[in-house]
């Protein structure tokens, strides 16, 4: 029957689907300074995308959930990862002059949220 073949066309599509979509949900990558860039360059990029970037950097401003630990690796991968997850789906890369990497865990802490855009 017909309808037979279309249904079974059905479900395998349903569980390919369901499939991609789980292998996606693992692949949730955050965008943090990367460990090898130095102070200088973190700084630059850091305030070339606070300031034109169009994204939130008083989330790192004293007594702000994210101020500690008071450190420009710290605050350069809040802000890496914010402008990372705003533009992502523009195919924005996460390396802001290889300054930053990509991580597979929530870097959030405390009160800190490193936000995450599906
Ligand atoms: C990019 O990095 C290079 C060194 O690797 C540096 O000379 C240059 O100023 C950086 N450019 C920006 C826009 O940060």
């Amino acid at each position: 029957m017909r309808t037979h073949i279309l249904l079974r066309m059905l479900a395998a599509l349903l569980i390919v689907l369901s499939i991609t979509t789980e292998s996606n949900a693992q692949r949730r990558e955050w965008c943090i300074a990367s460990p090898g860039a130095t102070d200088a360059l973190l700084q630059e990029s850091m305030e070339l995308i606070c300031t034109f970037g169009g994204i939130d950097c008083s989330m790192f401003e004293p007594g702000r959930p994210c101020y500690l630990p008071n450190t420009l690796r710290h605050h350069a991968s809040y802000a890496f990862n914010s402008f990372y997850q705003k533009y992502k789906k523009h195919g924005t890369p996460c390396n802001f002059n290889n300054t930053a990497i990509t991580v597979l865990g929530d870097p959030s802490h405390d009160s800190c949220q490193f936000e995450y855009i599906p």
